[in-house]
């Protein structure tokens, strides 16, 4: 039975060998009647709540597995509770967001958009060549907050560069980590890939923002509620900091926001996760778990109740 496989056009095929329109509700009688025989249940973004209702009207059900990140969405803890397996493919989606970081990263230790904008603007040489300035990747620092899925593909993503990366993360135990307030202080770049939980919430806060190195770049493709906005656009207003911000709170900014115009703000559409062409890796990932199911072997991206407490 499948929710929502539009995002892989080989899946209902490949399963079925013929497609079936996807549910979007759980309440008619026709998703009722799917329900009733469903074993397997695939979702995507937007699927309903699985709640204690739509579960009764699936008394088959085995397994949910998730073609995208996040189950926090439409699993709720019932789900679990009747001994429902759950999947994510949220390994799959933290490739492109770990790539779109790495490739940010690079281009504000080299200061691109600063420089961009100052090439279009001047028209002439900047005479950048003679200027003893502090542009490039070469021993910089690489502050990751969050030992995340995400985060960990970052910190490997930047192993072959001449940079230093501190991590922040009060979970990782099986890394090397700093203090948060240290590693905002001491980095060139800090990255931010920690989920939403009432713990991060606006955990880069006013006086973290403040303790950001004059021309430091802040990455933000986790969630915008991590960062005090109100306090980000003063600290940006200094014209002392850069941002690189794929998510904001609320996204998209309101029309006024000065977050559309400030010169040293890079405002992308949430676009780090899986578009495009990545979305098929999210239907791959869903469609080997369920194959996995099938033969009765374990799934390989199980999602853990005891852990969603900090997760994304
Ligand atoms: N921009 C996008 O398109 C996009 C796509 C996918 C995910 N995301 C976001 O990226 C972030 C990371 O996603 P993920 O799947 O890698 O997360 P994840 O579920 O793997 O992250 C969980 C880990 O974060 C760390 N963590 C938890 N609380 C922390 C804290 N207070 N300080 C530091 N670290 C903490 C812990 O190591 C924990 O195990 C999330 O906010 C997610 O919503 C954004």
């Amino acid at each position: 039975m499948i929710v929502d496989y539009a995002m892989h056009p080989e899946l209902p095929a490949r399963l079925f060998g013929r497609a079936e329109a996807p549910l979007t509700e759980f309440t008619s009688q026709a998703s009722r009647r799917r329900l009733k025989t469903t074993e397997i249940l695939i979702t995507g973004w937007g699927c309903p709540v699985l709640d204690a209702e739509a579960l009764d009207a699936a008394p088959l059900l085995k397994a949910v597995v998730h073609a995208a990140g996040s189950v926090k969405g439409h699993v709720t803890p019932e789900v679990f509770a009747r001994g429902i397996v759950v999947s994510s493919a949220a390994d799959a989606n933290a490739i492109p967001v770990a790539e779109f970081t790495l490739a940010m990263i690079l281009l504000a230790n080299k200061a691109v958009p600063r420089l961009v904008r100052e090439y279009h603007a001047a028209r002439e040489d900047l005479g950048l060549l003679t200027q003893h300035n502090d542009l490039g990747n070469y021993r910089k620092v690489v502050g990751i907050v969050g030992a995340s899925r995400i985060g960990r593909r970052v910190i490997e993503l930047l192993r072959p560069f001449d940079l230093q990366v501190l991590v922040a993360d009060p979970y990782a135990t099986d890394l090397v980590t700093h203090d948060l307030d240290e590693v905002v202080g001491r980095s060139d770049v800090v990255s931010i890939h920690a989920p939403a939980t009432r713990e991060t919430y606006r955990m880069m806060g006013a006086e973290r923002l403040r303790a950001l190195k004059d021309g430091a770049t802040l990455i933000n493709t986790a969630r915008g509620s991590l960062v005090d906005e109100a306090a980000l656009i003063a600290e940006l207003q200094k014209r002392r900091i850069f941002a690189i911000l794929d998510v904001t709170d609320p996204e998209p900014p309101a029309a006024d926001s000065p977050l559309w115009t400030l010169p040293n703000v890079v405002l992308t559409p949430h676009v780090a996760g899986a578009l495009g062409s990545e979305v098929a890796r999210l239907g791959a990932a869903a469609l080997d778990e369920v194959v996995r199911l099938t033969r009765g072997a374990p799934l390989k991206y199980e999602v853990d109740p005891r852990v969603l407490s900090y997760q994304a």
